[in-house]
């Protein structure tokens, strides 16, 4: 048994656990991080791709953005289509000048451990049997497998950052958490397509036949998403027939239509609102997926996992430079504010542009009116925009050592 001990032990290397050991990094803290998966898988991974403005400040103050400044799409709006018309919606007009940025997840994920890799501090890939324990003692402990050993980490925090499936939100005792939670009767069946994109911005419709989203990852590639039931399996759609209920869903009066071309990619994600709160116990501090889940119409879920450990990064500073703790003890409330008016903004898009299978045309007769209103009054449409590009960060990037 290898016994190790560092400052902070972090479970996951998703964007959570990753920008945070960065953000420790920078300030001169150590961490060792904890990975059950591959780093093929874990980079190949297919998930969101928006940033928001605040997102892509901080990897660029991070000192890790010069793959998302050079192959990051940076869009100034986006476009709402329903009853056959696309109506746009100019981001940067309404925030000052605020935009998003489309960089596919496993982009950022392959340069932050590139980061790690080049700072040598600890990360440890495909490790079994992780489990953490004595979270309400001075120094809780990680223990995993690597290879052929077993390895205890002793550390003065432990960050689970181990996503929705992860471990660390289970070694929390019965009683301490609250949780929310609410499932759709719908999922995403989601694709990439070798298509150059047939607009520069996304496109979120409202269709009879249900939602469908236009996104893309670069110049040659195209993301598309329709509403599908929550539990659709993948092989009940050919190609062909993905296209054509894409096209349907999508095509527009003007005759706008995503590109066609070759599926490299496909599956179905199943969508839920999640929040368990505090976000803390004891020594254990949860980030990101592993504390909360948003569906992904709001395109959220990167960026509050980036906004979480912003808020971490500031109280441990706080803690190993000065002796602090009030910023630890805040660090749920700070996050779970955010979180919530993350979650209502993701129920709200998705609550409005979908359809939901027990809708009556009552339903229907208002989400449009929901959508006329968005995209005819200025004040409506500074709403979604200032919390699409992302509402003003809780605590200053100067505050976590940037
Ligand atoms: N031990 C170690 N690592 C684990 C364990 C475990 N028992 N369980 C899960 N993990 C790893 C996962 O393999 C994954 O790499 O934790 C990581 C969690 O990463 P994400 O699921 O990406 O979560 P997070 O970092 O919070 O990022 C949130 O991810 O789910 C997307 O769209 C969501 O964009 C959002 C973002
Ligand atoms: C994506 O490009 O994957 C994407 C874009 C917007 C969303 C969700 C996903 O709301």
């Amino acid at each position: 048994m290898s016994a190790l001990k560092t400052q902070v032990g972090i479970i996951g290397a998703g964007p959570a656990g990753l920008l945070l050991g960065h953000l420790l990094h920078v300030n001169g803290i150590d961490s060792v991080i904890v990975e059950n998966r591959s780093r093929d898988y874990v980079i190949d991974r297919v998930r969101a791709g928006v940033l928001e403005q605040g997102t892509v400040d901080l990897l660029v103050a991070m000192g890790v953005g010069a793959g998302l400044q050079r192959r990051g799409l940076r869009h100034d709006g986006l476009y709402i289509s329903f009853q056959g018309r696309r109506h746009r919606i100019d981001l940067a007009d309404l925030t000052g000048g605020k935009a998003i940025t489309v960089y596919g997840q496993n982009e950022v994920v392959r340069d932050l451990i590139e980061a790690r890799t080049a700072t040598a501090r600890p990360l440890y890939f495909e490790a079994a049997c992780v489990t953490v324990g004595a979270l309400d003692s001075p120094n809780p402990v990680i223990r995993f497998r690597h290879g052929d050993a077993d390895h205890e980490i002793q550390c003065d925090f432990i960050a689970g950052c181990d996503g929705f499936h992860g471990i660390c939100r289970p070694s929390v005792p019965a009683g301490v958490l609250s949780t929310y939670e609410r499932n759709y009767p719908f999922g995403w069946l989601g694709i990439l397509a070798e298509a150059e994109p047939s607009s520069d911005e996304l496109v979120y419709s409202c269709h009879e036949r249900g939602f469908a989203l236009f996104s893309m990852r670069s110049p040659t590639v195209t993301r598309l998403y329709f509403q599908v039931p929550p539990e659709e399996p993948i092989d009940n759609w050919s190609d062909e027939a993905i296209w054509d209920e894409m096209l349907e869903r999508m095509t527009t009066r003007d005759g706008w239509q995503p590109h066609v071309g070759r599926i490299i990619q496909k599956g179905v994600t199943p969508m839920r609102s999640f929040v368990a709160a505090p976000m803390r116990h004891g020594r254990l501090f949860l980030a990101g997926d592993a504390s909360h889940i948003v569906p992904p119409t709001g395109a959220k879920g990167l960026n509050l996992a980036a906004s979480d450990v912003l808020v971490l990064a500031r109280a441990m500073k706080a803690f190993y430079g000065r002796g602090r703790t009030d910023w630890l003890d805040e660090y749920s409330d700070v996050c779970v504010r955010r979180v919530w008016k993350a979650q209502r903004f993701s129920w709200w898009m998705t609550a409005t542009l979908h359809r939901f299978p027990d809708e009556t045309p009552f339903d229907r007769q208002r989400r449009i009116a929901d959508l006329d209103y968005l995209t005819s009054s200025r004040a409506a449409m500074t709403s979604l925009a200032e919390q699409y590009v992302g509402l003003p960060a809780e605590v200053s990037f100067e505050s976590a050592g940037l």
